[in-house]
């Protein structure tokens, strides 16, 4: 373990029955810090190395969380790819790719889209309180409906998989869903890779919104590592004394 700088919560059960899964916040951002563009087309950052470290970080993970405009702009597999990886991770007696899970305020996700319709894997949708009836109607039999709270709130969303089983979170986006996993201090580690281009369009989404960030110039992240993928270089952080170095894949 190498110093960091906060201290994730405490597991809350002593038998390991519910506890707070270990969260890693990975994405691929421009050299600007854009998530995407604003073309019609999905935006691909990362170069093949790159998405085959990101497939083996997935198969190493308990579930894996994207924001629900995220699931309906790219429309995300959110799958492990590697075949070798699938059959390690059923010889450990996993399933084959993680558990899948959204947020939403409203529940405005399609039921045909590939966040529900591909992998034999549980789908979670965490949504508002107010939105949990329609979103059940819509969205109960592709996926179970979680009650996340009025507005939702990040940490329990975090602490409510772990009572599902969920030891290994990997959040993959997008801005919206970084900006609150990393303001309220809830992310184990950072996964940045860097592509070497520009967006240069302020309408398009950023790594992060606004926000009071833990780390400033007077309180620096941790970084933990650099390394490099042919042309996108990967810097991981590490953000809580949790931080498990030789926790990444590869
Ligand atoms: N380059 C990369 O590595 C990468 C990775 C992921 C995504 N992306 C890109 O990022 C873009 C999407 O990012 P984004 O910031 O616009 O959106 P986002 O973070 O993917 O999703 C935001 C949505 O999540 C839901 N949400 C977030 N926080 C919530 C809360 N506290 N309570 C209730 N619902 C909440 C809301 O869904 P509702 O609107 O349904 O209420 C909100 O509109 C896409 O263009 C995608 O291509 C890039």
């Amino acid at each position: 373990m190498i110093g960091t700088h906060r201290t994730r919560p405490e597991p809350a059960g002593a038998d390991g029955a519910d506890q707070v899964p270990y969260v890693v916040l990975s994405c691929c951002m421009s050299l600007d810090g854009y998530l995407d563009d604003m073309s019609e087309e999905r935006l691909l950052l990362s170069n093949r190395a790159d998405f085959d470290r990101v497939d083996a970080v997935r198969a190493q993970c308990d579930a894996i969380l994207v924001g629900a405009r995220t699931v309906r702009r790219d429309d995300p597999r959110l799958l492990v790819r590697s075949p070798e990886r699938r059959r390690q991770r059923a010889a450990r007696g996993q399933p084959v790719s993680p558990k899948k899970v959204t947020v939403t305020s409203g529940g405005d996700l399609d039921p045909t889209s590939r966040f529900f319709a591909l992998g034999e894997v549980d789908k979670l949708v965490y949504c508002a309180s107010s939105a949990v009836p329609a979103t059940q109607a819509h969205l109960g039999s592709v996926a179970t409906v979680v009650d996340a709270g009025e507005p939702v709130d990040f940490g329990r969303v975090v602490t409510d998989l772990g009572t599902r089983g969920v030891r290994r979170l990997l959040i993959e986006g997008g801005g919206e869903v970084h900006t609150q996993v990393l303001t309220r201090g809830l992310a184990d580690e950072l996964q940045l890779a860097v592509a070497p281009c520009f967006v240069g369009d302020s309408r398009a989404p950023r790594f992060v919104r606004d926000g009071g960030f833990p780390w400033c110039p007077e309180h620096r992240a941790t970084l933990a590592e650099v390394r490099r993928l042919g042309d996108v270089v990967l810097l991981r952080y590490a953000l809580s004394d949790r931080f498990d170095d030789g926790g990444d894949a590869d």
